[in-house]
């Protein structure tokens, strides 16, 4: 069996599966071109459309994350051929600690501290209890639920939605369009952790982002088409005149890395993050892989991707 991996430290998870699968030919996409292709299965992140393309008898792709966005938009996806993601692999609990992170930001006022500082302001601000400060987490996935119920644990009430109707204990869980205005018009943090899907794209945009109570703050950690980020950027407003929205933590980006000279940069409301919030942690991961092409081996139904509705 030919495995071919393509990540940035490609090498590490090479090592690590040939140890697992001491039967596998486990190569990496620098490999000749003679040696990469006929592989069974890629285990793949941001793979080259090269790579892809000179395949002729997958039986699988392992896409080495949690969104498929990067892969099905990659010319020579050979059709047909099943698709699985990790699904939290440790993922999870790094993304609910970067969000924990933001919410407590705001809740803390470590925004107006940051600003204080620059005058020597000595000024303290009250602190809310936490029932008064609801969060929104747009997105139950596996990892959203992760998220949605770390921030619980942590005392504040949450409320969740998704497309369809899911079930999470300590969560208000909410779905379809009049769920989220719900949501939204409730919120102190909006957290968004949804696939980037024709269905996504630009969802909290200029009128959802006015339904946000005033003062309310936006964290994504999930991609960066969900948001409209020029009606984020009028939303914030600057320093002079604060808008409606009080801040954001931004990880995603409609483009990456985000270009010198966008406007979120120079933002004082804004923080900048280089889509850190949850790299594959390669041990977990590797679990899931193996169990993945165990599962493919033996002819077992798996949860594959469904590439016409993005995720
Ligand atoms: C990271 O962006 C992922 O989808 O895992």
């Amino acid at each position: 069996m030919k495995i071919v991996v393509h990540i940035d430290d490609a090498a590490q998870w090479q090592t690590a599966l040939a140890n697992a699968m001491p039967q596998a030919t486990v190569l990496t996409s620098d490999a000749p071109e003679s040696e990469r292709q006929n592989a069974d299965y890629l285990a793949v992140w941001k793979a080259p459309a090269y790579l892809l393309q000179e395949q002729t008898q997958l039986k699988g792709i392992i896409n080495l994350g949690a969104g498929v966005d990067y892969l099905l938009k990659t010319s020579g996806l050979p059709s047909g051929v099943p698709i699985v993601k990790l699904r939290d692999a440790g993922m999870g609990e790094l993304m609910a600690d970067y969000v924990l992170y933001g919410v407590l930001h705001f809740y803390r006022s470590m925004d107006r501290y940051a600003f204080q500082q620059q005058s020597a302001t000595w000024e303290p601000h009250a602190v809310p209890e936490k029932a008064q400060w609801p969060v929104g987490v747009l997105g139950l996935g596996a990892i959203g639920s992760f998220v949605a119920t770390h921030l619980s644990q942590a005392g504040f009430p949450v409320v969740g939605w998704s497309r369809s109707p899911k079930k999470i204990n300590g969560v208000r869980c909410l779905h379809g369009n009049q769920g989220l205005d719900e949501l939204l018009s409730q919120v102190q943090s909006v957290v968004t952790i949804l696939p980037d899907t024709a269905a996504t794209e630009g969802l909290l945009n200029a009128e959802r982002l006015a339904k946000l109570p005033k003062g309310a703050s936006v964290i994504n950690p999930g991609r960066g088409s969900l948001i409209d980020e020029q009606a984020l950027l009028d939303a914030l407003g600057d320093a002079q005149t604060p808008g409606h929205v009080r801040g954001a933590l931004l990880d995603v980006f409609c483009e990456e890395p985000l270009p010198a000279n966008h406007p979120l940069w120079q933002h004082p409301n804004v923080i900048v993050t280089p889509h850190m919030a949850a790299p594959t942690p390669l041990h977990e991961a590797i679990d899931q892989v193996i169990s993945y092409i165990k599962a493919f081996e033996a002819g077992e139904t798996l949860a594959t991707v469904t590439p016409s509705e993005g995720y």
